[in-house]
C-alpha cells in the first residue's frame, strides 16, 4: 500500500494551516490522525472541528480527530498507543506576538513544553520522523535580503520568537544525539490566502493581528478602516525602492496612486496558504531520505508593501479599503523576504501562486488611461487575494 496507509499525527491540524495541511495530506493518499485543543479552532455542530469537518466535506474523505492537549503527557502516551504513526507534523502553539509579551510563561508553557512532550513521546513510540512550523521570525530583524537559511538566527525580541528559535535548538540537538532522528524545520513567512473552495481559512478571533485578515475584514465592511503602521521605513536609496524583491523602475508601477509621495511601509513575503501546505508534503517526501535535520524557508522571493497589498486586495473583491497612515507598530521589521533556493533545490518545491499573476491586472501609473484587462484574465488564477476574498465573502464572520 506504500504512502496510501501512512498515518500522519499532525498537531494543531484543527488551525488555519493545520487544516489546509490535512487536506492536501488526504489529497496526497495519507492517513491525518489530527489532535487539537480548540484553543484557536471553532468545535462546529459535530464532533469534529468546523473547519476539519469542512475539509471532509471538500475532500469527501473521513477525517480522524481526538480533543488533546499536547502539554498532557498521558494523553499523548495513549494516543501514540493506539496508532502506528509515520511521521509528525507538529502545528499546535500559541502564535500571537503581543499576547506573548504579555504571559511569556504561557507561551513557554504550551510552545517548549507541549513540544517536549510530544518529542519525548515519540521517542518512547519509536517515532522519529517530524515536521515543524517555524517562522522567519527567528531570523529577527534582517542584516541581509533576500533571507537565505544561512542568515543569523535568535535575534528574537518577543517571547513567541524566541519559542520557535528554542524549538529548532532543541530539535536540531535531538537529530545531534540520536542519529535515526529525521527532522525538517520550515521558516514559514507570510502565509494568507485560503483553499480556492472558499470553505477553509484563516478565522482569527477578535481583532485581527496580521495585515491579511484585517484588509479582508475591512473589505467585508466589518471593520471600517486599515491602520497601516508607519510610512516612514528606510529603504536602500531614500527612494522608497529596496533592494531585491522590488524589480521596478520609475514611474513606480505599484504605488498607490492616493499615497504617490510615500514610501512603502512594511514589506513582506506573502506566501499561498496552498502552496505552504503543499512544501509540508514535500518535506514529508524529505523525512524518507533519511535527511537528518534539514531547515528551510518557506516563501515566494518577492517582496510586497502594505499598500501594495491593500492594492492587491481591492482588486480581487472590488471594493475600496479604507486605511489611515499611523505609527509604526513596536517591533516591526522594515524588509523581510525569502531567499527560497534551498527548498525548490532539496525539497523540488517551489510557491505557484504568486501576487504577481493577480496585479499584472493593475494598471501602472502611466498605463491607467487604458481600459483594465478583461476580469477573466485575473479570476481563473488561483491567487491569494482572490482566494482570501471568496473566504471572506462566503464566511463574512468566520466559521
Ligand atoms: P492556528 O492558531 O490557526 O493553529 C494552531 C492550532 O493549534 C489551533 O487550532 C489551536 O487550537 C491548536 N492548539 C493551540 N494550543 C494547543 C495545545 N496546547 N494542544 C493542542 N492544540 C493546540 O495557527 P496557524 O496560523 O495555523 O499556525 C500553525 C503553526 O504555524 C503555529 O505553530 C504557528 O506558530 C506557526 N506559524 C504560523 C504563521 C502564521 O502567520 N499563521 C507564521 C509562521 C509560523
Ligand atoms: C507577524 C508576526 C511574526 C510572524 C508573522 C507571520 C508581529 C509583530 N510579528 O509579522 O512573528 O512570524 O506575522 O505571520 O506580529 N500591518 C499594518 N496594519 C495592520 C497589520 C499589519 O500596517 O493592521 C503591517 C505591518 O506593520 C507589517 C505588515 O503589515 O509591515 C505585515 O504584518 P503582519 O501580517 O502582522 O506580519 P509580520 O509583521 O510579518
Amino acid at each position: 500500500q506504500g504512502a496510501m496507509a501512512e498515518k500522519i499525527l499532525v498537531t494543531g491540524g484543527a488551525g488555519y494551516i493545520g487544516s489546509h495541511c490535512v487536506l492536501e495530506l488526504l489529497e496526497a493518499g495519507y492517513v491525518p490522525v489530527v489532535i487539537d485543543n480548540f484553543h484557536n479552532a471553532i468545535r462546529g455542530s459535530e464532533e469534529l472541528p468546523e473547519s476539519l469537518r469542512r475539509v471532509q466535506e471538500i475532500v469527501h474523505r473521513p477525517v480522524l480527530f481526538q480533543e488533546l492537549d499536547i502539554t498532557d503527557e498521558a494523553a499523548l502516551q495513549e494516543l501514540f498507543g493506539k496508532h502506528r504513526f509515520s511521521a509528525v507534523m507538529h502545528f499546535a502553539g500559541l502564535k500571537a506576538v503581543g499576547e506573548s509579551v504579555q504571559k511569556p510563561l504561557e507561551y513557554y508553557r504550551v510552545n517548549l513544553t507541549g513540544t517536549i512532550r510530544l518529542l519525548e513521546t515519540m521517542k518512547a513510540h519509536g517515532v522519529r520522523n517530524i515536521v515543524f512550523s517555524s517562522s522567519a521570525t527567528v531570523y529577527g530583524d534582517p542584516k541581509y535580503l533576500p533571507l537565505d537559511e544561512k542568515h543569523p538566527v535568535g535575534g528574537c525580541t518577543n517571547p513567541y520568537g524566541k519559542s520557535k528559535f528554542f524549538i529548532e535548538e532543541m530539535i536540531q540537538d535531538v537529530c545531534k544525539a540520536e542519529r535515526d532522528w529525521n527532522a525538517v524545520l520550515l521558516r514559514y513567512f507570510n502565509p494568507i490566502g485560503a483553499h480556492e473552495s472558499g470553505m477553509i481559512g484563516e478565522d482569527p478571533q477578535g481583532i485581527p493581528n496580521n495585515l491579511m485578515p484585517y484588509v479582508a475584514q475591512v473589505a467585508v465592511g466589518r471593520r471600517e478602516f486599515l491602520s497601516v503602521f508607519g510610512n516612514d521605513y528606510k529603504t536602500d536609496d531614500g527612494t522608497g525602492a529596496s533592494q531585491g524583491g522590488w524589480n521596478f523602475g520609475f514611474p513606480n508601477p505599484w504605488l498607490h496612486p492616493r499615497l504617490t509621495l510615500c514610501v512603502p511601509a512594511g514589506v513582506r513575503d506573502y506566501i499561498h496558504v496552498v502552496d505552504l501546505a503543499k512544501g509540508h508534503i514535500a518535506a514529508l517526501k524529505k523525512l524518507k531520505e533519511n535527511c537528518g535535520c534539514k531547515i528551510y524557508n518557506l516563501g515566494t522571493g518577492t517582496g510586497y508593501s502594505v499598500l501594495q497589498m491593500v492594492r492587491a486586495m481591492e482588486k480581487a473583491s472590488g471594493r475600496e479599503i479604507k486605511y489611515r497612515i499611523t505609527a509604526r507598530r513596536e517591533g516591526d521589521v522594515a524588509s523581510c523576504y525569502a531567499d527560497p533556493a534551498l527548498a525548490e533545490r532539496e525539497l523540488g518545491w517551489k510557491a505557484a501562486f504568486g501576487l504577481d499573476k493577480m496585479c499584472k491586472g493593475i494598471p501602472s501609473l502611466a498605463q491607467q488611461a487604458l481600459p483594465p484587462p478583461p476580469s477573466s484574465l485575473t479570476s481563473l488564477l488561483p491567487v491569494p487575494g482572490e482566494d482570501l476574498w471568496r473566504w471572506q465573502l462566503q464566511n463574512p464572520t468566520g466559521f
